[in-house]
């Protein structure tokens, strides 16, 4: 069965995509099988793997509302062992039509019957919101990354978040652990850099997991995407390759010792 991973911060440009798309590529470079969900309606995470996305008939609009199986709407990307159900903007609209739906915080996890066994990881690149996509992914997953960016409001709207989790574990009676919180744009060398990894240590050190890999600035991560390409095939050496593949080591150290 795979594990279902949601990458999730409601705060805009954390590095959430750069994450799922990395990440995954990592994984899927080491011989996992990985199947990556983009639940945003930027599809950021579609583009960013080299996929039109306004070529595609079958995306995850269609198959929360419905028209298409989730098995339906994967397509191979040039990765091996790492497809993607991509995404376009008329996902925009699903969050107001699920909203007529009974049940609507469940869709995305109900389409996930019968592809979990073909996986070892699914992500899911959640979009910037606290609104029906991104609880659905909670809902859809077995636990969850958090991206926080190195800046002075890094911990701005956590509460939030922290509470919206907690509402899917109580009221839908679907908990979604918080499997580690990822330092992203991070710059040890600065004082802000430090002062947030203090900030963000003493908010979650007790009782949640921080990555001991933070990822640094680094423009290829930025450049990458316009080339339709994971930085980590786009530039095999630089310091954002190398850190998202310690990450993707980290996590499967955690795995291996039942984290
Ligand atoms: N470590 C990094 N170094 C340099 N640039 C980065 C890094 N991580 C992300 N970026 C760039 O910052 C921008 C935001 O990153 P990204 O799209 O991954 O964030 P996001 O959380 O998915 O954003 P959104 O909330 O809009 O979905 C992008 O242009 C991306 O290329
Ligand atoms: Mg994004």
């Amino acid at each position: 069965m795979a594990e279902i991973i949601a990458i999730l911060n409601q705060k805009g440009g954390c590095g959430k995509t750069t994450t799922a798309v990395n990440l995954s590529t990592a994984l899927a470079l080491l011989g996992k099988k990985i199947l990556l969900i983009d639940m945003d309606p930027q599809a950021n995470a579609t583009t960013g793997l080299g996929i039109e996305k306004n070529e595609q008939n079958i995306t995850i609009y269609s198959v929360l509302t419905g028209q298409n199986t989730l098995q339906e709407s994967i397509v191979n990307t040039d990765i091996p062992d790492l497809q993607l159900v991509p995404s376009n903007i008329s996902l925009s609209g699903a969050e107001i039509e699920l909203s007529k739906t009974i049940g609507p915080h469940s869709i995305l996890k109900e389409s996930m019957d019968g592809i979990n066994d073909q996986y070892d990881y699914i992500f899911i690149d959640v979009p910037p919101s606290l609104g029906l996509l991104t609880l659905n992914s909670i809902v859809a997953s077995d636990s969850v990354i958090i991206p926080i960016q190195a800046e002075f409001y890094a911990l701005e709207g956590m509460a939030d978040l922290i509470k919206a989790m907690d509402l899917v574990e109580t009221r839908l009676n679907s908990p979604s652990p918080i499997k580690g919180i990822l330092l992203t744009l991070y710059d040890s060398r600065t004082r802000l850099g430090r002062d947030v990894y203090n900030n963000v240590k003493e908010y979650f050190g007790e009782t949640e997991y921080i990555f001991k890999t933070t990822i640094p600035r680094n423009v290829r991560l930025a450049e990458a995407p316009s080339h339709g390409k994971p930085c980590i095939v786009y530039d095999e050496e630089c310091s954002g390759t190398v850190a998202y593949q310690k990450l993707a080591e980290e996590l499967l150290k955690l795995e291996s010792l039942g984290g």
